[in-house]
């Protein structure tokens, strides 16, 4: 089904395709007038376009390189995503546990190296990375200030009851900025709609992420203490997803008085220069933080221009965010190598973390275990095969699990070390309103929660450490991805329940 808005003057815009006639929020609950879905709708893209819940439009060709052109609402679900408060303060708890633990991981050099050396043999992206890192190592480089911004993504599985973990994004955790306008947005419509639906909008938790985002970075700018210092964002020559990221320099400017600039990795090695004390100059500015919004996945490296700017920044003293021992610590394989029996042992020292983090740990597993392939061979519905590759729609699942567990088999090459085997968790699906460029479908669909964590260390003074905000995003159930910007989902909040 799909609806149009309704502005209370005209008649209804309503579409139906499964002549459906009474939509019904999340748990089959809340019968709800369509009148009054119209209104909110129109509402909800009102209220859209006057706060900044914008991306780029894909049909204006320079609404990814322009600010202020091409401009559309962000696709966002119409109301809130019911949610069960005891999980959701469960992965707030687990933040700061998971921020530390990516800290302890990235210390350990041998460890990412050993872990990751077959996938660098048969990815030549992880292969690239790994030889930074190992670069960085025989430079015996420290990185004094350890700037983390993470953002640990879960899905709530039906049959086991558990909220298990998808993975952990240490680079480019995007939508910071935008989920805390949908929360606000539900917020506004459960303010003025609540009573008819039954809703109360102080169930939608606040939702910090800018804020706290903000501050770290100026509290990281701070520790490096150089006043004329610029924070430099790492963006990709053209994104639709750019209000996301100038809403965090935009709180960071206004409400810490802290500058930023926004560059291409082929700017920096155009426009980059190490002094000989390891200070980063771009453009004659000196650069304190480097924040990757661009950097992690292969196309972002067209030449070796890009991977020229990229060693050019691990070298220096600005503080990365993150560094390549971060940026590694949160590959796939590495979270694979750390569901292994005794691995968290190694890096945390309490029993009860060690409890908490195992807790949320799906099955993960190498392609070397023949057991498990024969399983997934079987039975490929059950799991999702991950290549080492961020930014959504790499993952392999369902049929073609089968068929390239096959020819991986057949061939007998070492093309399994770039691929990870895990559990698929299936979260319960319900009824949901969804709207993308201005049209309300309604149909069944899962959702993804992520919990933002900051962290900031100076030497052994940890300065912040977590949880700061959150994403919901919800895609339809037949949808394997999940990504806003890619297509598949929309942005989403929480209704504790
Ligand atoms: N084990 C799983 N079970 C069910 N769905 C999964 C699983 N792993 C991933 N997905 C779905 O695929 C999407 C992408 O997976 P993942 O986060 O691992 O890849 P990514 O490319 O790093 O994505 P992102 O850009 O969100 O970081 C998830 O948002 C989720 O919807
Ligand atoms: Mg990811």
């Amino acid at each position: 089904m799909a609806l149009q808005p309704s502005s209370g003057h005209e008649g209804s815009g309503m579409k139906t395709q499964e002549g459906q006639s009474n939509p019904v929020l999340a748990s089959d609950v809340h019968n709800i007038d369509q009148g009054l879905i119209e209104k909110m709708l129109y509402d909800a893209l009102v209220w859209s376009s006057l706060h900044g819940l914008v991306v780029g439009d894909r049909s204006s060709q320079r609404s990814g390189k322009m600010p202020g052109v091409g401009m559309v609402h962000a696709p966002f679900s119409l109301l809130p995503t019911s949610f069960p408060e005891s999980y959701w303060r469960q992965a707030c708890e687990i933040a700061p546990i998971f921020n530390e633990l990516v800290d302890r991981v990235s210390l350990d050099g041998k460890f990412l190296q050993d872990s990751l050396s077959r996938t660098g043999k048969v990815d030549a992206f992880t292969s690239r990375l790994l030889d930074i890192h190992s670069k960085m190592l025989q430079m015996g480089k420290n990185e004094d200030i350890r700037l983390g911004l993470h953002r640990s993504d879960y899905m709530l599985d039906q049959q086991t009851n558990l909220l298990l973990q998808i993975e952990l994004n240490t680079i480019s955790s995007s939508f910071p900025g935008l989920s805390c306008l949908v929360s606000e947005l539900h917020r506004s419509l459960l303010g003025h709609y609540g009573e008819s639906l039954g809703l109360d909008s102080k169930r939608i938790p606040q939702n910090t992420a800018v804020d706290q985002y903000a501050e770290v970075f100026a509290k990281a700018w701070a520790e490096y203490n150089n006043p004329r210092s610029l924070v430099m964002v790492i963006v990709q020559t053209e994104e639709r997803n750019m209000y996301d990221q100038h809403w965090l320099f935009h709180v960071l400017r206004e409400k810490h008085n802290v500058k930023s600039i926004r560059k291409t990795l082929a700017e920096v090695d155009a426009q980059g220069e190490l002094k000989p004390d390891g200070r980063l100059f771009v453009d004659g500015q000196e650069i304190s933080v480097v924040y990757f919004r661009a950097g992690y996945t292969p196309n972002d490296y067209p030449s070796e221009s890009e991977w020229r700017a990229r060693l050019l920044m691990e070298q220096s003293l600005a503080i990365k965010c993150p560094s390549i021992s971060y940026h590694l610590a949160g590959t796939k394989k590495i979270q694979q190598e750390l569901a292994k029996a005794g691995v968290l042992e190694r890096y945390l020292d309490s029993q009860e973390d060690i409890a908490e983090v195992r807790k949320c740990f799906a099955g993960l597993w190498s392609l070397d275990d023949p057991v498990i392939i024969q399983k997934a061979i079987e039975n490929p519905k059950l799991f999702v095969m991950k290549p080492q590759r961020e930014g959504g729609g790499n993952n392999i699942y369902n049929e073609d699990v089968k068929v390239n567990l096959l020819r991986i088999q057949k061939e007998g090459t070492e093309e399994d070390a770039a691929y990870i085997l895990m559990q698929r968790i299936f979260p319960r699906a319900s009824p949901t309103f969804l709207v993308r460029d201005g049209i309300c479908h309604k149909d069944h669909a899962v959702s993804e929660l992520g919990v933002y964590g900051t962290y900031l260390r100076n030497k052994e003074k940890v300065i912040v450490n977590q949880q700061s905000g959150y994403l919901m995003r919800t895609k339809v159930s037949s949808s394997n991805e999940g990504g806003v910007a890619a297509g598949f989902a929309v942005l989403d909040s929480m209704y504790l329940t």
